[in-house]
């Protein structure tokens, strides 16, 4: 099968080329390829002819989608236009990679792939365009809270402003499922492999908070996990301009109900993620 990756030098993106290998990859760094090029993104799917296109590559600064509307909209949602019409023009399926900040966080239950989108931000109103986009043959997966070892992420920030020594404050009131590139990857891969279409939520197992999970990171680091305390998100000062969804735990109910097995606890790539990280 011959993929192109869209994305192929972010977090996710590097993973990814990595999960298909034994495949031919065309890896699409944004330096290569922006999507928001309408030309571009049709000249290089119609000279690569690819099977499979997997659409990694978005403007993922959530903050700064809110700032600036509409680069969010030209690359997450017309950007994704242009990946299906190209796709589309060489007989392509396109697996789109979109985000659980599509809802609303209002929910006191995890959400399935069949409920309602209601996004409160502008990340999630383009990225919740972009869905819009695909057709029946395409699979959409939605992921939450990406870290790994590639780019920047949560978990080494943590890591590294706990070394350090710094206090911390980490808002407790956010609910969601933390999600590793390497795992997130190896089900993209076989959803693609299998051409399964359809909506997917893929995250690692296992809910928690961004304070619960800083205080694991520092714990795991062998770090005094009392260095990082709680807060509410209305009391992060400044506050961050683009609101976040108080829950967004993805039940990953269409591979749970089709008996594809779950990725991991969180817990496992997250102690693999310090360990790296420590040996650095
Ligand atoms: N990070 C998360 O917590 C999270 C959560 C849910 C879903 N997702 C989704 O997961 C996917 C992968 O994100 P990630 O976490 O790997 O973030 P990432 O590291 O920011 O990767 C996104 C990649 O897309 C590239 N890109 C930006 N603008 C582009 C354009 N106009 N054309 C082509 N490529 C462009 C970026 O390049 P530059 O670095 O040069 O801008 C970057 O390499 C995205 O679709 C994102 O929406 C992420």
């Amino acid at each position: 099968m011959r993929v192109l990756i869209t994305g192929a030098g972010g977090a996710l993106g590097r993973d990814l080329v990595s999960a298909f290998a034994g495949h031919e990859v065309v890896a699409a760094a944004h330096e290569q390829l922006d999507v928001s090029d309408r030309d571009a993104v049709l000249q290089v799917l119609g000279a690569s002819a690819p099977d499979a296109v997997v659409h990694a590559g978005a403007w993922t600064n959530v903050d700064g989608c809110e700032l600036d509307p509409d680069h969010a909209f030209a690359v997450n949602a017309l950007g994704t236009r242009h990946v299906v019409e190209g796709a589309r023009l060489v007989g392509a399926r396109v697996c789109y990679v979109s985000t659980d900040y599509v809802f609303d966080g209002h929910a006191n239950q995890p959400y399935v792939e069949w409920d309602a989108t209601n996004p409160v931000s502008m990340y999630g109103r383009s990225k919740l365009g972009g869905e819009h986009e695909l057709g029946p043959e395409d699979t959409l997966v939605r992921t939450s809270w990406v870290c790994g070892r590639w780019g920047k992420n949560f978990v080494k920030t943590i890591f590294e402003r706990a070394r350090s020594g710094q206090a911390l404050t980490v808002v407790d009131d956010q609910h969601g499922c933390p999600t590793f590139t390497e795992d997130l990857a190896e089900m993209i891969r076989r959803l693609v492999v299998e051409r399964r279409p359809g909506v997917f939520h893929v995250t690692n197992q296992g809910p928690t908070t961004w304070f619960a999970l800083a205080r694991e990171v520092a714990e795991l680091a062998g770090l005094d996990p009392e260095q990082v305390q709680p807060i509410t998100t209305a009391e992060l000062d400044p506050p961050r301009p683009a609101p976040r969804p108080a829950y967004s735990v993805l039940d990953n109910a269409a591979l749970r109900l089709g008996g594809v097995p779950l990725l991991a606890d969180y817990h496992e790539p997250l102690e693999r993620l310090v360990k790296e990280l420590l040996s650095q």
